[in-house]
């Protein structure tokens, strides 16, 4: 046992990690050919997990309604949110529930959300090698995918409308802890992160109850939802960006 243990922290000591804490900072950033992992745990990025994993084909990140409507003609199922809530004229909302049961299988989804589908196109003008979805829902294959490939890592958080949240900023801590070491790290907000998990870690859910978006979908009676993406591990998938389309990338 802890052999397997020792050879994991020797590969994840040389991993370059660092943590965009809000879409207004990513220009400080040089994403191009880094492994960036798009975080909006509350909850377009955990939704998009819990869809591939209820077996949709993919989620195509579109920046406004009228995108998701077009693709409609082409058979998408269409789904909207904003400001948490689900958007008229949509099949669906951003509700992780809403891809379970069936609904999603084999089926095409057109995405727009309030922040989480912006950043998945900001990584990709960045010019990412890689555009992956984060959420503690497979926290451990995104850890697995990011240190069998050793590039850099930048841990994007969508944030709310530009201001840093504390949802992403929680993941991003536990992420970074799983990938790194403090040793290796040279940005602070990487180091501020991490020491914001470890302040939590306890008990996530109850240090998440003081926060601005947690108030925001309790009011719109979305606990259920909340709940189940500060869940860990749940899946052994890795979703990421595919010819403008997240999907599968690999199930170890
Ligand atoms: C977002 O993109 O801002 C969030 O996912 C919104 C939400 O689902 O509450």
């Amino acid at each position: 046992m802890i052999k397997i243990e020792l050879k994991i922290i020797i590969i994840a000591s040389m991993l370059k990690v660092e943590v965009v804490l809000s879409p207004a900072l990513l220009h400080l950033f040089d994403a191009k050919n880094k492994n960036v992992v798009v975080i909006d745990i509350l909850r377009a990025t955990s939704t998009i997990c819990t869809a591939i994993h209820h077996g949709a084909l993919a989620i195509k990140p579109v920046n406004n309604t009228d995108e998701a409507l077009i693709l409609k003609g082409s058979g998408y199922l269409t789904a909207a949110e904003r400001d948490g809530h689900k958007l008229d004229g949509f099949d669906m909302g951003n509700s992780p529930f809403e891809c379970m049961n069936g609904a999603v299988l084999n089926k095409k989804i057109a995405l727009t959300t309030t922040n989480g589908t912006k950043c998945i196109t900001a990584a990709t003008i960045a010019g990412a090698a890689n555009v992956l979805a984060g959420s503690f829902l497979n926290i451990s294959a995104i850890a697995q995918f990011l240190i069998a490939d050793k590039r850099d890592v930048v841990l994007f958080c969508a944030g709310w409308k530009d201001s840093v949240n504390l949802e992403d900023s929680l993941f991003a801590g536990a992420l970074a802890q799983k990938i790194s070491t403090k040793e290796a790290i040279e940005c602070d907000s990487t180091l501020m992160v991490i020491d914001l998990y470890n302040r939590a870690k306890a008990n996530i859910g109850q240090y998440l109850e003081q926060s601005s978006h947690y108030k925001r979908l309790s009011r719109l009676h979305h606990r259920e939802d909340m709940e189940y993406c500060l869940k860990s591990d749940e899946m052994d998938i890795v979703v990421g960006l595919k010819s403008g389309e997240m999907v599968k990338l690999q199930v170890n």
